[in-house]
């Protein structure tokens, strides 16, 4: 490494490329896509319009967008050797591991990549996207016990994916509140699994490929595993009396209460922000909800606690409050993480297809730090 080269511990701080698809504002808590606020999109857009969005770069005209969502329909079968994946994994194995597989597998009959065919590229990314829902619900049933449901071409992305999840046709709320999850956890300029995915597809490897290393990334606890922990941490509290001290012996002990923090954001994730008022209006009209009344408690504790400390920069995150949403339209906490799955596969295919436009691979240095001139020692003289 020359004397001029910047060492800095997971990359905190690197800017590693360029991107135009969306930007974490961190000290102000404000996420965009492409210059419009998450909030506005959340109000007013759809998962199909904002992958368009994403993919494309501009806002579609009726007739585009029209085109893309009927693309997005009838590409949502899974061929033979991904059902067969599904079907022949262990139901103890953790969906994502599944989901990794089956999204390689969409890989076994794709061509080479050709960096110049950009719309050959979105077509495939239009078909990931799509299948990626049908595999996350099929894996879910698969794992219950239950037989597979077709995806249904009269439906929106979101309404086939609930109805492909619980065999019912939604509730609008209900649909309109899975979209609205899906536009926030779209994007997020460069998180892990987005990392990794660029990584990967900067070696010009295949696209399925890169979207399954993708999804190994955002399998882990610190990254998009965080949402089934989440709730896993509220079960283990098991009453909401108990959350109080629960967030206080967890910071004593130095114990990472999941869901909060995050690499960019001084304040509040302002995903969490629209994901929390969806939730209340669930709870509301249910009157009361037992992990939210949990969940409640350890947000309020860890904001005031924190509040005390240098660490008043750790506030919760886009995982805190989804599982508790998830759970209440009755997904198992388990089918949380790849459910982000379903939503960030557009944000991976549109970093993927806009770095190809002027692809370098990517190929960091190391500080080495062994030895400089080592010998090699036979077996018989090693102690
Ligand atoms: N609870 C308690 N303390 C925390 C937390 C937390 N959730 N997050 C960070 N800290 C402490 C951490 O222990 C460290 O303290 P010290 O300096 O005394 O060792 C300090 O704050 C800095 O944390 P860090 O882990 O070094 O920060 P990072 O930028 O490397 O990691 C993070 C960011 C998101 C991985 C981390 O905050 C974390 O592990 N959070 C819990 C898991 C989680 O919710 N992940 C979801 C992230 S957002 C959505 C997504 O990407 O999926």
């Amino acid at each position: 490494m020359s004397d001029s080269s910047v060492f800095s511990k997971g990359l905190a701080g690197i800017v590693a490329d360029a991107t135009s698809i969306s930007q974490v504002q961190g000290e102000v808590g404000r996420l965009i896509y492409r210059g419009i606020s998450i909030e506005e999109l959340a109000n007013q857009s759809t998962f199909e319009e904002c992958s368009f969005f994403s993919l494309y770069g501009h806002l579609p005209s009726k007739s585009e967008l029209n085109q893309f969502t009927l693309e997005m329909k009838t590409q949502r079968n899974l061929p033979k050797q991904a059902l067969s994946i599904i079907e022949n994994a262990p139901r103890t194995a953790h969906p994502m591991a599944i989901l990794q597989a089956v999204v390689a597998s969409l890989g076994f009959d794709e061509g080479c990549v050709n960096l110049k065919n950009e719309q050959g590229n979105i077509h495939k990314a239009i078909q990931l996207i799509s299948k990626l829902a049908t595999a996350v619900a099929s894996i879910s049933r698969e794992r219950r016990g239950l037989a597979l449901i077709a995806p249904r071409p009269d439906l929106s992305h979101a309404e086939n994916f609930l109805y492909m999840m619980h065999g019912q046709i939604p509730s609008k709320e209900d649909s309109r509140m899975f979209d609205i999850a899906l536009i926030l956890h779209l994007d997020h300029d460069f998180n892990a699994s987005t990392f990794s995915a660029r990584v990967v597809a900067s070696t010009e490897a295949k696209l399925s490929l890169s979207i399954s290393a993708a999804i190994g990334a955002l399998s882990g606890p610190l990254h998009g595993g965080a949402n089934e922990k989440v709730l896993e941490m509220a079960d283990s509290i098991g009453e909401p009396e108990k959350a109080e001290q629960w967030v206080r012996n967890a910071l004593t002990s130095k114990t990472k209460v999941m869901g909060f923090g995050h690499r960019v954001y001084r304040t509040m994730d302002p995903r969490a922000k629209v994901l929390r008022g969806m939730l209340e209006s669930i709870v509301e009209q249910k009157g009361h909800d037992k992990t939210y009344e949990i969940l409640r408690i350890v947000h309020d504790t860890m904001i005031e606690e924190l509040s005390k400390t240098s660490k008043d920069y750790i506030w919760p995150n886009v995982d805190f409050w989804s599982g508790a949403m998830y759970r209440l339209m009755k997904i198992d906490s388990i089918d949380f993480t790849p459910i982000f799955a379903v939503a960030r596969v557009s944000g991976w295919c549109s970093h993927i297809i806009e770095m190809w436009r002027d692809n370098k691979i990517y190929r960091p240095a190391a500080q080495y730090v062994g030895p400089e001139d080592a010998s090699y020692i036979p077996m018989e003289k090693r102690s």
